[in-house]
């Protein structure tokens, strides 16, 4: 058997479960022996308390994560192919690379990297769309020890500049600009513009893709490409990989929060690796030759771990997308599956919503008869889009997983295990082995027995999870650490059934949940705010049929003789270029006061009631300083 550490029966998930429990240390030294190690995980695997938090696993082993992804398939998979690359246009060419050819573009990248001064250590942040120079780049990063701090492109200016100042990153790695559905997306001018007044990025590296015009600015910007060719006429094919502890860094990756300030969440080298690959390996099943397809961005965790590190590390055979759901038409997905016999398809509740709402005609005459199993992630997911997928997609034959996590987490940490253990729609069901979930009250006590609610904490440390907030481990603490004593808080409700399966009920923080994508509310009334005729804000999720949660604005506005339309509109610019479309209200209320306590709280509860559409039972008012405004505000709904 390829993987002697798949579950194939239930049984044998709650066997491994127990020893996870009973023993985790064991259980993941066991784990680890089926990686390449410099050297082997020995003596002590696990340190750990949540009070700092300190959480360090196989510390003083030595690897690389790149030697597990790619030299180590080499022998016996070089030809395998490793990416299947298939561009936004339809009519383009895909591209299909090897082991032994991503291994090589990897070596001659970290030469590039090398060749430009960056070292061990530093911080290179990348900024590109979904073509394979951007698994090349994070690969190239990990070979030479480098840290990489992707940044989604749908990111503004103002937003990477915020995440180069966070991480002092000193390289940046770009494209000319991007395809994504009908549009051209055009990164370098916008990393340009994050760069003004900037003085620690040293240069910056362009991959071509569109070919726009951009600006190349002498001694600081050069071209992928030219700096490729002179690796490759060199015969520079192989480089050695760094030698990294277990416990080094290898990426940070930033994601909101319930304060305004994004957080870089900080994962390591050895315990990221064996946990993106033990998750892939045990909830898809993975089988050697599969085609497994995640359609998320790489510039998400999801993509991270279950397009890059997860799949390389089994020697699996990833496909990566550059497109959307619904360019040039919504049979997009069902044509790729069909063209590459895709096995496995992994993508989000809001994708499969999207492409609900066309029907099934798009589904007509597709061969998706390669698909074997069926994956969702980053919300929950309605019962109505579950049994779509189940139907049309999966054609009632593929196991749905639900698959729970957050980016903190590396990877997924509650599913079921397809076709291995139960499934239940709008639940993501049991722990992975070495996962300890623990709901608790308000006041953190234990919620124990089934058929209970509560908030969703973890008890004990699985080797994936976070090690820090970069640069800044008080706020690690503060927020993951600190709600409730010795245990890691998610943010998340649940509930958890009469057998004992979770299902995840959303966020109980400020945070929204807007087409799988997190966004803190305070960071968006923060952008809100930051337009000349705002005096205040409150934004609020409410439910929406394809997001999952729509993003709701309440705007206190005094800007003078300009027409209220015009007004919203250059409060979206406003958001837009704080931090990026994605963060762009649906809805903005004009309002001329918010609902406030005595002591000058919003009474968040009220907003988000008023705008799930509920006019009655808004709980008590009593305690509003001026319970007229209520009343307005409801008349006013949008
Ligand atoms: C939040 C994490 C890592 C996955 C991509 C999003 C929500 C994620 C599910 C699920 C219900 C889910 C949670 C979580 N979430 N997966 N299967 N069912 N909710 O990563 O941006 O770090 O967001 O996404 O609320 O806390 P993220």
């Amino acid at each position: 058997m390829p993987y002697p550490y798949q579950i194939k029966t239930y049984d044998q998930y709650k066997q491994a479960y127990q020893k996870s429990v009973e023993d985790p240390e064991a259980f993941w030294a066991d784990i680890a022996e089926h990686f390449y190690w410099r050297k082997k995980p020995s003596g002590k695997i696990l340190n750990w308390n949540f009070k700092e938090p300190k959480i360090e696993w196989f510390k003083g082993a030595k690897l690389n994560i790149t030697e597990n992804c790619l030299d180590r398939h080499l022998e016996k998979n070089g030809n395998t192919p490793a990416i299947i690359w298939e561009p936004n246009d339809p009519d383009e060419k895909p591209r299909i690379i090897s082991y032994k050819k991503l291994h090589e573009h990897v070596c001659r990248f970290a030469h590039v990297l090398k060749n430009n001064g960056v070292q061990k250590g530093d911080r290179v942040c990348i900024y590109m769309g979904m073509i394979p120079e951007l698994a090349i780049a994070i690969l190239a990063c990990a070979r030479i020890g480098a840290i990489h701090s992707v940044v989604f492109g749908g990111f503004s200016a103002q937003s990477i500049s915020d995440r180069l100042m966070d991480a002092q990153a000193t390289f940046i790695i770009t494209c000319d600009g991007a395809y994504r559905g009908a549009k051209d997306i055009p990164l370098k001018n916008v990393i340009d513009d994050a760069l003004i007044g900037n003085k620690t990025v040293k240069r910056v590296i362009v991959c071509t893709r569109t070919r726009i015009p951009v600006s190349m600015i002498k001694g600081r910007d050069v071209w992928w490409e030219e700096e490729m060719k002179r690796v490759e006429e060199q015969g520079l094919n192989f480089i050695e990989a760094e030698e990294m502890d277990a416990e080094d860094p290898l990426f940070i990756l930033y994601t909101s929060g319930s304060t305004g300030k994004p957080k870089g969440v900080v994962h390591t080298s050895g315990g990221y690796m064996v946990y993106t690959n033990y998750s892939f390996v045990n909830v898809f099943q993975y089988q050697p030759g599969q085609v497994h397809f995640c359609t998320a961005d790489i510039g998400w965790i999801t993509g991270h771990s279950y397009i890059v590190y997860g799949p390389l590390s089994a020697g699996a055979t990833s496909l990566m997308f550059e497109g959307v759901p619904t360019w040039p038409d919504a049979g997009r997905f069902w044509n790729i599956i069909d063209k590459f016999k895709v096995n496995i398809l992994y993508t989000a509740p809001t994708a499969i919503r999207s492409l609900m709402g066309f029907g099934t005609a798009p589904l007509d005459r597709k061969d998706l008869s390669s698909l074997q199993i069926l994956g969702t992630v980053g919300e929950p997911i309605n019962e109505e889009a579950w049994h779509w997928y189940d139907e049309n997609v999966g054609k009632k034959h593929c196991p749905i997983v639900d698959t729970w996590w957050q980016t903190e987490n590396g990877g997924i940490l509650i599913s079921n295990l397809a076709g291995v253990t139960p499934a239940k729609p709008s639940y993501a069901t049991l722990p992975l082995p070495g996962v300890q979930p623990i709901l608790v009250d308000e006041n953190g006590k234990e919620v124990e027995g089934n058929n209970v609610s509560g908030n969703l904490c973890i008890k004990f440390p699985w080797p994936g999870m976070l090690r820090t907030t970069y640069g800044d481990h008080e706020r690690c603490r503060t927020n993951y650490f600190a709600t409730y004593e010795n245990l890691y808080f998610t943010g998340d409700g649940a509930l958890r059934d009469e057998n004992g399966f979770y299902r995840i009920t959303g966020r109980v923080d400020d945070v929204l949940n807007v087409s799988g994508h997190r966004i803190g509310t305070a960071e968006v009334e923060n952008a809100i705010n930051m337009h000349a005729g705002v005096v205040e804000s409150a934004v609020v999720g409410y439910p929406h049929d394809i997001k999952g949660q729509g993003i709701y604005a309440y705007v206190i506005f005094k800007g003078e003789g300009i027409e209220e339309s015009l007004a919203k509109k250059d409060i979206l610019q406003t958001v837009t270029r704080v931090i990026g479309a994605i963060a762009k209200p649906d809805k903005i209320q004009f309002v001329s006061g918010l609902p406030k306590t005595r002591s000058g709280k919003i009474m968040r509860r009220i907003l988000r009631k008023i705008a799930e559409g509920e006019t009655q039972n808004l709980g008590d008012t009593s305690t509003l300083l001026d319970p007229g405004v209520v009343d307005e505000i409801k008349k006013g709904k949008i």
